[in-house]
């Protein structure tokens, strides 16, 4: 297989049938619950449909947010979010992206995020590195003075606030775990027991080939299963130091 085309051809696919949705109130209707409770929206549905038609002749197993778990005997599975970040893109927000992630028998061979409004293409290739179009990319130094996270949370360890320089959070999980492989965040965290394997495997892959330590919410290198229904703790930083820090407060 040659992922990287098969995830451009099907990331332009689905930027054809989506975008002329984007801000629109028709890309919110209403259409079901995803295997995780999540609500599926117009626009989850079009560009997954995409997905799996374009999925199916390859025969492999997907991973994809609304429609669960797709098992086909493979030993390729596919971990897909078709639009992460659909709040964003229903409300005219342009900060979302789409997520892809190979795995064979488990091990993660291949992902690639793409940004539909600035064209941007993250790759990640285990052992290999991580690339922005083409270039390799890393995380960038801590500076202690002037940190910069991304971080979800309901309450729980709300005073990191307080010991960074930045917030941003961006409602797009996967492109902000781009975002802190190309170095412009030191941190992405979320720990309100909520993402799931699907809206991370592709970002983990591509933060951890840039150089990133991505833990659960005790510190413990992270692991998720190939599983749509997981919810999980995902602490992704550039630094030991700031993962330290993080873990003090929370
Ligand atoms: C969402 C985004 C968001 C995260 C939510 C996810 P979706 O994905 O990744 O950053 O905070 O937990 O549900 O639903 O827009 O694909
Ligand atoms: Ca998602
Ligand atoms: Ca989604």
């Amino acid at each position: 297989y040659e992922w990287n085309e098969i995830a451009l051809n099907l990331a332009k696919d689905i930027e054809r049938e989506v975008m002329p949705l984007f801000g629109t109130k028709k890309a919110g209707e209403f259409i079901g619950f995803s295997p995780s409770g999540d609500k599926t929206k117009l626009v989850d549905k079009v560009a997954e449909d995409v997905v799996l038609e374009y999925l199916r002749p390859l025969g492999v197993n997907v991973v994809s947010e609304e429609i669960g778990n797709i098992e086909a005997g493979s030993e390729y599975t596919i971990v897909v979010d078709p639009i992460d970040g659909s709040f964003n893109f229903i409300q005219g927000i342009p900060i979302f992206g789409f997520s892809f992630a190979v795995f064979k028998n488990e091990k993660p061979v291949y992902a690639m995020i793409y940004e539909f409004i600035t064209k941007n293409v993250y790759e990640g290739i285990p052992g290999e590195g991580a690339y922005l179009n083409g270039e390799r990319i890393r995380v960038r130094h801590l500076n202690e003075k002037s940190i910069s996270i991304s971080f979800y949370t309901r309450g729980r360890g709300a005073r990191l606030v307080e010991k960074v320089k930045r917030t941003r959070v961006l409602g797009a999980i996967a492109v902000e775990l781009a975002y802190l492989a190309r170095g412009s965040l030191d941190g992405v965290i979320d720990i309100r027991n909520y993402v799931r394997p699907t809206d991370i495997a592709a970002g983990y892959i591509i933060a951890k080939e840039a150089g990133a330590i991505i833990t659960d919410d005790s510190g413990e290198e992270i692991k998720f299963r190939l599983d749509a229904r997981e919810k999980l703790n995902i602490i992704a930083v550039n630094d030991k130091r700031l993962l330290k820090l993080i873990l003090e407060v929370i």
